[in-house]
């Protein structure tokens, strides 16, 4: 089943750039630039990736992007997951990058989005792999905020495929960002945004119904409302779940109770994806084989999974096609 699992071409729609910055670069990149972190050594970081929930993460999340300052820094930064994604045979991957998190320390927007975008035209040109880029607003920051962003995304347009909405999302829902979500899908970007991963499901009701957005990340709460799985169900609104998200910042307590079979066997639209990689302990292989060896996961779930996140990508019919052809070939 491992060898399975490997083997088989995946999609990822959920990842975000910044949370596969590995220890070994934080620290490269904070010696080269001058920038202190409170860690003696790798080791001890590693140590400290000890979550209670989301806000516990997130502290330690944005501390660590601090040491990514020049155009060459994302670039290594978004290098070092495409070599991620060769060795989890990751076949196409849309990637979410934080503006705020580093225009806020005095970094360009420019900055961040040319060293992603070349990293990512690089890994096509070498391994094929495809890509897309959306920009996430910080929930915990105002809507005014999230504009000011929005108007600086606005002369990279062509490399942002969509946007979307993250960070600490108790107190912060979506109708926070109503408008801002309205000029983007004006503007033509696609809405996707973060939303029953903590919260509970009226987060999820108001994504789609105030934001309009294409996919749920997470929505792992949509179990508790029979009203909700169904809509969910009817419309095949895509859930983009992450499972060693989800058990370290204990959203659920155990893989034992992750929901992620019962979501698929209800019908649902899930994949399963890496969000943090370097903070949750493992890629996108590591995701599907802990999910095998705790819940189950049958062969026939694993295929699902899998050819859901093609099925919900911002890509052409024509490469779903091509891509779930090559599921198919793999199996
Ligand atoms: N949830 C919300 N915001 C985030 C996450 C997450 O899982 N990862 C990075 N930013
Ligand atoms: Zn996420």
């Amino acid at each position: 089943m491992i060898e399975f699992i490997k083997r088989l071409p995946k999609a990822e729609l959920h990842l975000h750039i910044e949370g596969s910055l590995e220890p070994e670069l934080m620290f490269r990149l904070a010696k080269k630039n001058n920038v202190t972190i409170p860690y003696e050594s790798v080791e001890e970081l590693r140590a400290a990736y000890d979550f209670t929930n989301l806000q516990s993460f997130l502290d330690i999340y944005y501390a660590g992007a601090k040491v990514l300052i020049t155009q060459d820094d994302f670039y290594d930064l978004t290098w070092e997951y495409v070599l991620k994604c060769v060795e989890n045979n990751i076949v196409h991957t849309e990637i979410f990058f934080d503006p705020q998190t580093h225009t806020e320390r005095g970094i360009e927007f420019a900055t961040v989005i040319n060293g992603i975008k070349q990293a990512l035209a690089d890994a096509e040109k070498q391994y094929g792999i495809t890509s897309a880029i959306i920009m996430c607003f910080l929930r915990h920051l105002s809507q005014e905020e999230a504009f000011a962003t929005f108007e600086q995304a606005l002369e990279f347009k062509d490399d942002i495929i969509g946007v979307g909405l993250d960070s600490a999302e108790l107190d912060n829902p979506p109708s926070k960002f109503t408008e801002v979500f309205k000029a983007a899908k004006d503007k033509g970007f696609k809405l996707v945004a973060h939303a029953g991963e903590e919260a509970d499901y009226s987060y999820i009701y108001e994504a789609l119904d105030l934001l309009d957005i294409e996919r749920i990340d997470h929505g792992v709460q949509s179990i508790n409302s029979p009203e909700l799985m169904q809509r969910l169900k009817d419309e095949q609104i895509p859930l983009t779940v992450c499972p060693n998200s989800n058990i370290e910042l204990k959203v659920f307590d155990s893989y034992d109770e992750h929901n992620i079979k019962e979501l698929l066997d209800y019908g649902l639209n899930v994949s399963v994806n890496s969000d943090d990689p370097a903070y949750f302990k493992g890629y996108m292989n590591q995701n599907f084989i802990n999910l095998y060896e705790n819940i189950d996961l049958s062969e026939a779930d694993v295929i699902e999974l899998v050819k859901n996140s093609f099925r919900s990508a911002f890509i052409s019919d024509e490469l779903k096609a091509t891509y779930l052809a090559q599921v198919d070939a793999a199996v």
